[in-house]
């Protein structure tokens, strides 16, 4: 192995200034996943800042630097995502699971607390990182994963294949639209949790490149209002869930109050509400079941 005679911590400094200059959000963050993906072939690995930098290792980084300087999502280079501690592999055509969706899934964990073998649903599950984090912190649970996308779905089965190879509870995937008014009807009543993270963007916005150019639309975009898939999983939620069940929506900064009025006109529902993410902006919307 040749070394190109620099530290880590200085290939990360230069990384970072290069990214940043073109004009990169999260310049640094991005940087020292990629320079760990280029060196140990994993975004997330600590390294020491003193560690050399082979030849080899920084020409992948120049490469890896120059698609996310056009735009390529940072997990779509690395291969990985991360929710409620479970990795998800992620690649063209299935949507890149979000730190936003963390509060989600923890409410979602309270909800099953005290419930000893819960019911769970994911409907719109894309990647599966939903599903499989409540596989993941409740063994007990039965979790159903539903998604319409034959992209999403391929990369949804290799991720539960890996997760079951590594000792989670299998969870069971659905092929099915979230639209159909029949959808799971053999768990009508049963559910403990439904959890959904759809698609919720008005049709016809333009998005930052990251989604408009490199992630699927069937993942974003949803009708003239945004609310379409929304709706449906609405009126799912009142089908599905027993009384008691909870159901937590994600939504943009602007939703939270057309998906409370959505919820509120079930006539099903109390304690309807909204949560913020990581932003402290509004991001999901939570009921049970009267
Ligand atoms: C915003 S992505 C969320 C994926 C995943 N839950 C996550 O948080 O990373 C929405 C997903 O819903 C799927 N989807 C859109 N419309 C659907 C429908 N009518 N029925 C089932 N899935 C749908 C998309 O293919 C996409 O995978």
């Amino acid at each position: 192995m040749s070394t190109h005679g620099r530290s880590l911590a200085a290939v990360v400094e230069d990384a970072a200034k290069t990214l940043a200059d073109a004009g990169m959000w999260a310049p640094r963050e991005d940087a020292e996943r990629l320079v760990a993906h280029a060196v140990a072939g994993r975004a997330g690995a600590r390294l020491p800042g003193d560690l050399p930098v082979s030849d080899e290792a920084f020409a992948r980084l120049g490469e890896l630097l120059a698609r996310r300087a056009a735009h390529e999502p940072v997990e779509y280079l690395t291969g990985r995502a991360v929710l409620g501690g479970v990795e998800v592999a992620v690649g063209p055509g299935v949507f890149i699971p979000r730190k936003h969706t963390e509060p989600l899934l923890a409410w979602g964990l309270e909800v099953l607390r005290e419930v000893a073998e819960p019911t769970a649903v994911d409907l719109c599950t894309g990647s599966a990182a939903i599903a499989l984090a409540v596989a993941h912190a409740r063994p007990t649970a039965s979790v159903h994963a539903v998604e319409l996308d034959p992209t999403a779905l391929r990369w949804a089965r290799r991720n539960a294949d890996r997760q079951a190879t590594q000792g989670d509870t299998p969870i069971v995937l659905h092929t099915a639209d979230v639209t159909d008014p029949a959808l799971l009807r053999d768990l009508d009543g049963s559910v403990d949790l439904l959890l959904a993270n759809p698609p919720f963007v008005v049709e016809g916005t333009v998005l930052p490149p990251e989604w408009q150019e490199h992630q699927p639309w069937p993942a974003l975009f949803s009708g003239a209002d945004g609310l379409v898939v929304i709706r449906a999983v609405v009126a799912a939620a009142a089908r599905l869930l027993r009384p008691g069940g909870g159901v937590a929506i994600e939504h943009d900064d602007e939703q939270a109050e057309p998906v409370m009025a959505l919820l509120r006109a079930q006539g099903v529902f109390t304690g309807i509400g909204y949560g913020v993410d990581h932003w402290d902006t509004p991001r999901y919307t939570t009921a049970r079941r009267k």
